[in-house]
């Protein structure tokens, strides 16, 4: 399906349906596990992404506010080194910061087409109408998909640089990561750039406090997929007796955010023909944000088979953003 909105395309690989389809399996597959987790993809339902956008913008969450710092100072010399035709952006909510690269990508001349792909279809439609107001010569499409699905059905109108940023990329399993950077480099042209941002390890403090606020934000972010279970399987969970937890695990260097049950207690999920019972001080996980060491991501993008020419840093060292080539 390809309607076009104004001059917006709009493709989308997962309609309501499958993501229906989907939020069934891995829920069913991830309450039933013995240590029980579901995928964070979850958590980007439009309240989801509402909050998130809050987060952003609370004092302890630095990452947002740091990388926009660098593409503020580099976003020029990205351009440069790439000379992209076409910006496409994975897991782009709202491409606020990202406006920082379509600015110099179209100082350079060089830009034509930005695709943005994010499994949030609201999120990232709004944005591209929003886009387009301001970048009326750069044609936008907006994939509603799953970069860990559907980067072989990304299209492709010129000489690339795909951004991922948000340090969203430390979301996935070591395992996710390596296979989504092969697939990556795989369906990339000699000459696509490639720009990642990961958060870097820091204070112990100063990480946990990112993923627990002061004013509940991230709690309130993270309860919310309880929520969405309960709206699309009919699902019974008490949000209050569930507590917010983020950990930093320093032996996989990463924040784990938990949802743990305050009581024994049993859940039903209509939808699943499912009861998932509790006791208390049990957890599901939510999300895992890994906090990368200082090379470590330039080391596994060789791994993937590409080239890692230049790291951005912020002063303090707090996140990167590494430009590679094919
Ligand atoms: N890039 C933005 C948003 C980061 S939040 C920023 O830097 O601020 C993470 C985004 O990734 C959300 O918009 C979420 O909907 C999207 N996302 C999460 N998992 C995804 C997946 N598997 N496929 C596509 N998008 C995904
Ligand atoms: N990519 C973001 C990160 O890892 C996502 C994020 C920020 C997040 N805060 C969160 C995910 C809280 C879940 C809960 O920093």
């Amino acid at each position: 399906m390809s309607p076009t909105i104004q001059n917006i395309d709009v493709h989308v690989h997962l309609e309501a349906s499958d993501l229906s389809v989907a939020l069934r399996n891995e829920a069913f597959a991830g309450l039933t596990a013995k240590s029980k987790e579901l995928s964070p993809k979850w958590l980007y339902d439009e309240r989801g992404c509402q909050l998130f956008d809050e987060i952003t913008r609370l004092a302890e969450y630095y990452p947002t506010r740091t990388e926009r710092s660098i593409l503020d100072r580099h976003a020029g010399d990205i351009a440069s080194l790439s000379n992209a035709e076409t910006l496409l952006e994975l897991g782009s909510g709202t491409s606020d910061k990202t406006r920082l690269l379509l600015d110099a990508l179209d100082d350079r001349g060089t830009l034509r087409d930005f695709v943005a792909l994010d499994v949030a279809q609201t999120t990232i439609v709004e944005a591209a109408e929003k886009l387009t107001i301001d970048y009326p010569d750069v044609s936008m499409t907006a994939v509603v998909g799953d970069f860990e699905h559907h980067i072989a059905r990304l299209p492709r109108f010129g000489r690339q640089l795909i951004a991922f940023l948000g340090g969203t990329i430390g979301n996935l399993n070591p395992d996710t990561r390596a296979k989504l950077l092969s697939e990556l480099a795989r369906t990339m042209e000699p000459g696509d750039a490639l720009l990642v941002g990961t958060d870097l390890v820091k204070d112990r403090a100063r990480l946990v406090a990112a993923y627990d606020d002061a004013a509940g934000v991230t709690a309130a972010f993270n309860r919310n997929v309880l929520a969405v279970l309960n709206r699309e399987l009919r699902g019974n969970f008490d949000l209050g007796r569930f507590a917010h937890m983020a950990l930093f695990d320093e032996e996989n260097s990463w924040i784990e955010m938990r949802l743990r049950s305050i009581t024994d207690q049993r859940v039903h999920l209509q939808a699943l023909g499912l009861h998932v019972d509790f006791v208390a001080g049990e957890d599901i996980r939510t999300e895992i944000s890994t906090k990368f060491r200082p090379g470590q991501i330039a080391r596994e993008l060789t791994a993937a088979g590409l080239d890692p020419i230049r790291t951005f840093t912020d002063d303090n060292g707090d996140y990167a953003l590494t430009l590679a080539v094919r």
